[in-house]
């Protein structure tokens, strides 16, 4: 056995069979890669060929091929033994224990079944007319290794068994059904069938597709002791090459969409199988490049899971875009449509995941709708600065309520900064009021609060300025709200009449008036109707967004507070 050893290191290259799962490159002696044993942002894992060791400097996992494959693949040294032995090519003489090598019975019940498959595909015309008549060429086909189940319970048992192997085990693998009394039956019938090969190309489960319209479409293997749907991307072992050459992968939908991506020339491409991209998914990605282009339909359900495969392979490090498919098309579609450039165009476009969150926003809501400013904060909380940055003087224009560029760039940032602050819970009464006025206010006295204040003060203007002024809640700085509030309880339901020396020297308290009357006495500004309009209009506008803003930072707002919120955006919307 020591010699069965030997021969084997010399005939398996350790950096091929790293190579296979690891992305290396040669760095002098030695080749270097993402450690697969922890989560790797730099090269820290080094692979000598000549001492046939490897050694990850980040975490210490260190060994030669057989813990390599012992630890990767889950095995015992013995598996592991023979798993090289295999690829070395030599016959181990002791031969291993019946239940030692239960892998390798695995593995060949998998590949008996899908001989089974193979056989039956140019036999069944129905099965051969509907892949032609979907683009599925014989070359295709045999790239792929498409087969095809018969719609025959006994079928694929029969053949398992005769090729010797057991059909509890079979049962086990998600090729039959049923037991010893019962019999067995195929779980695939009447179905195309899509073998799937792991990252090594190991064969480890299946999808099979019905011919024509039924459910369900697909039936694919559960998990079994050689397969776990969340660690195996369909075409790794196709795209892998090609991944790690262009340092990026295709992430797209389904079968289909994989094989004509391939078909295109768009050979990176690859498909989480009936399940949502995992966290082992992207980790695998990120072990073979830098870089993945979400692919997906570009209806309401591929949109959601690419927002959601985007966070998770940011998560793992990649960079990520996000590629729009055509309206109603899939890969697949497209290919057969428009032909492989259109494929491989739309392969190449893409935004960043930020500016698809947005876009997609853009899709469901108005700019007016206050629940769309609460996602876009939401997202921009979590981009990075540049990305925030540009998308807050991109969107700014669209503020509600701000025509002015600057303080709607303000109004967005300080809304952004806020996020995820403790909401301060709204006072009984009412959402408005001073306790609202900290949460939106400003120390300084804004435009339009100034120009009202001011106009008060000018008899040709006051009427229109005497409107807003009995609203003080509209003033959202603290010094303008207070000086609107000494203003409307001093006169309550008349405006003052004439000029300021009139009627100012009973103001209280003494200290704002005193502010008040030197904002008259010294301003330079010029007022005209046109002004207070556009200023009063302006801060009705702002308020009413404050409103709605406070009704949806209230997770249970209680009915009393919702409805003094209702009245007000009424009496806003009635007033003026
Ligand atoms: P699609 O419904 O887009 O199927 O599902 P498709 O592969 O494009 O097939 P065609 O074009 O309609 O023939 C995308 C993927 O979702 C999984 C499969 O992996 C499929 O390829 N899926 C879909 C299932 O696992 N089960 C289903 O019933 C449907
Ligand atoms: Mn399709």
């Amino acid at each position: 056995m020591a010699d069965e050893r030997e021969l084997i290191r010399a005939r398996v290259s350790l950096v091929e069979l790293v190579g296979d799962e690891v992305r290396l490159q040669k760095r002098g002696k030695n080749w270097t890669g993402l450690c697969p044993f922890h989560d790797d942002k730099n090269p820290s894992f080094t692979v000598n060929d000549q001492t046939g060791s490897y050694r990850c400097w980040s975490c210490g996992a260190k060994g030669d091929m057989f813990t390599w494959v012992m630890e990767t693949q889950r095995v015992t040294f013995r598996e592991a033994l023979e798993f090289l032995a295999k690829r070395a090519g030599i016959e181990l003489t002791a031969r291993p224990a019946q239940d030692s090598n239960k892998r390798g019975t695995y593995e060949g019940a998998m590949n008996a079944a899908q001989e089974f498959f193979a056989s039956q595909l140019f036999k069944t015309s129905a099965a051969t007319a509907y892949c032609f008549g979907r683009g599925l060429t014989e070359e295709v086909l045999k790239q792929w290794e498409i087969g095809f189940a018969p719609d025959v319970e006994e079928g694929l048992p029969t053949h398992l068994k005769k090729s010797g192997f057991s059909l509890a085990d079979c049962k086990e693998l998600f090729l039959v059904d049923g037991d010893q009394d019962r019999g067995y039956a195929s779980k695939f019938r009447a179905r195309l069938m899509f073998p799937i090969r792991d990252e090594r190309g190991a064969l480890v489960a299946f999808g099979g597709r019905l011919l024509s319209n039924g459910i369900p479409k697909y039936i694919n293997s559960s998990d079994t002791p050689i397969y776990s749907k969340r660690r195996v991307l369909y075409g790794m072992h196709r795209a892998k090459d090609t991944i790690s050459k262009k340092n990026r992968a295709v992430l797209v939908e389904g079968y289909l969409d994989v094989i004509a991506c391939h078909a295109a020339g768009v050979t990176e491409a690859v498909a989480s199988l009936g399940t949502s991209l995992s966290e082992d998914h992207a980790k695998m990605l990120a072990r073979w490049c830098k870089q993945v282009t979400i692919l997906y339909d570009n209806d309401a359900a591929g949109q959601k899971a690419a927002e959601r495969a985007s966070a998770m392979l940011e998560e793992a490090g990649l960079v990520v875009t996000v590629a729009l498919m055509p309206p109603g098309e899939d890969p697949d579609t497209l290919l057969r449509t428009s032909g492989a450039g259109a494929v491989a165009r739309a392969a190449e476009g893409g935004l960043t995941p930020v500016d698809f969150r947005i876009l997609r926003l853009q899709g469901i809501y108005q700019p007016t709708q206050p629940e769309y400013w609460q996602e876009v904060v939401a997202v921009l909380a979590t981009a990075s600065a540049l990305d925030r940055e540009r998308l807050v003087q991109e969107l700014a224009p669209t503020y509600p309520g701000l025509r002015d560029p600057i303080a709607a760039r303000q109004a967005l940032k300080n809304q952004i900064r806020d996020y995820g602050r403790q909401p301060a819970q709204p006072r009984q009464g009412g959402a408005t009021g001073p306790r609202r006025r900290e949460r939106f206010g400003r120390s300084e006295m804004t435009g339009p609060e100034r120009a009202l204040l001011l106009a008060l003060g000018d008899p040709e203007l006051r009427a229109p300025a005497w409107a807003a002024v009995r609203q003080p809640e509209l003033f959202g700085t603290t010094l303008a709200y207070d000086i609107a509030t000494m203003l409307r309880d001093r006169f309550e339901d008349d405006p003052p009449a004439g000029a300021f020396a009139l009627w100012g020297h009973d103001l209280t308290p003494e200290a704002l008036r005193f502010t008040y009357a030197e904002m008259l006495a010294g301003h330079a500004e010029r007022l005209d109707a046109e002004v207070v309009r556009d200023s009063l209009e302006r801060l009705r506008q702002k308020l009413s967004q404050n409103l709605l803003r406070a009704s949806w930072q209230q997770s249970t707002p209680d009915d009393t507070a919702l409805s003094q919120i209702n009245e007000k955006l009424r009496e806003l919307k009635g007033s003026g």
